[in-house]
């Protein structure tokens, strides 16, 4: 699939991954529509894509709410025409342990609480299902292809400390496979279904990280340092162009190490 003239929607595209992705997408020749909260990040990412030649728009939307995606879609439609590509970026994290019990006594002084287990699997989980549904039932009816992205992680392999953000990451890995199979069941044939794991990225979230810990981390990635986001945009650009990407989850993680030993 050509990137040059395509129409791409960008979930959290006012910051990091996403961001880098708008960025990447639009110096290839798509047509790039933002949507994000973070109103401010919408106006300066757009403005510095024009600002290089690129064409962009963005609106501001709760991933969570069914009518502000719907109407991102429609937005894009009316801004460019069609939609494409679609990549849902916008995540959060409330990292903290199932149950946090004290040193000493050993009885649970602390638990993961419902309202920060809620608000990750609404950001990243209900927010994905909104937006490529709203995406896709248009595409569908207007017989535009595409690509629908996931965005996962390495933590889906399950991230200690992220109960809620991890169980997010597992489904977006499986969710390709699913929307494939139904889409072939349907006789879809143009729409494909791919999902990027990223490792550690450096974004401003994990740049601002405990340093130390930060160091540990890198000690279990062979590439030895952070991925820029413009990797995992590169890993967004390649997918699209190679239409034998298809209902399937791609690692980019720098080559995570599992069960070092110490010399
Ligand atoms: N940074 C990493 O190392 C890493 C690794 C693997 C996966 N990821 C995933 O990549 C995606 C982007 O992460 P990032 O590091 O670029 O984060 P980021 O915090 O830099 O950007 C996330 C964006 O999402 C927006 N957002 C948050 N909640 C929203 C909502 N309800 N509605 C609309 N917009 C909302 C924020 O305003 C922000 O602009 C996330 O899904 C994250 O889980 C990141």
């Amino acid at each position: 699939m050509e990137l040059k003239g395509s129409v791409a929607v960008i979930t959290g595209g006012a910051s990091g991954i996403g961001e880098s992705i708008a960025r990447s997408l639009a110096g290839q020749g798509a047509k790039v529509v933002i949507g994000d909260m973070n109103q401010d990040g919408i106006d300066r990412v757009v403005a510095e894509i024009k600002a290089s030649g690129g064409k962009a728009a963005g609106k501001k939307l709760n991933v969570t709410d069914d009518a502000e995606t719907g109407a991102l879609m429609d937005f894009a439609i009316a801004e460019f025409g069609a939609i494409n590509l679609v990549v849902p970026c916008a995540g959060i994290i409330r990292d903290g342990l199932f149950l946090s019990t004290d040193k000493e006594t050993g009885k649970v002084k602390k638990v993961l609480s419902t309202a920060d287990f809620k608000a990750v699997i609404d950001v990243n989980l209900v927010g994905p299902f909104i937006t490529l549904r709203e995406a896709a039932s248009r595409m569908v009816d207007n017989g535009w292809k595409g690509v629908l992205f996931t965005i996962s992680s390495i933590q889906k392999e399950g991230g200690v400390g992220q109960l809620n953000y991890s169980s997010t990451k597992a489904a977006m890995a499986l969710w390709p496979k699913i929307l494939v199979g139904e889409f072939q069941m349907r006789g879809i044939h143009d729409i494909r279904v791919v999902s990027i794991a990223p490792g550690y990225v450096g974004t401003p979230m994990v740049k601002g990280m405990d340093q130390g810990a930060l160091a540990k981390i890198l000690q279990g990635v062979h590439l030895g340092r952070l991925i820029e986001p413009e990797e995992i945009a590169d890993a967004i650009a390649w997918a699209t162009k190679n239409d034998a990407v298809n209902a399937t989850c791609i690692e980019v993680a720098g080559g995570m190490i599992s069960g070092l030993i110490a010399k």
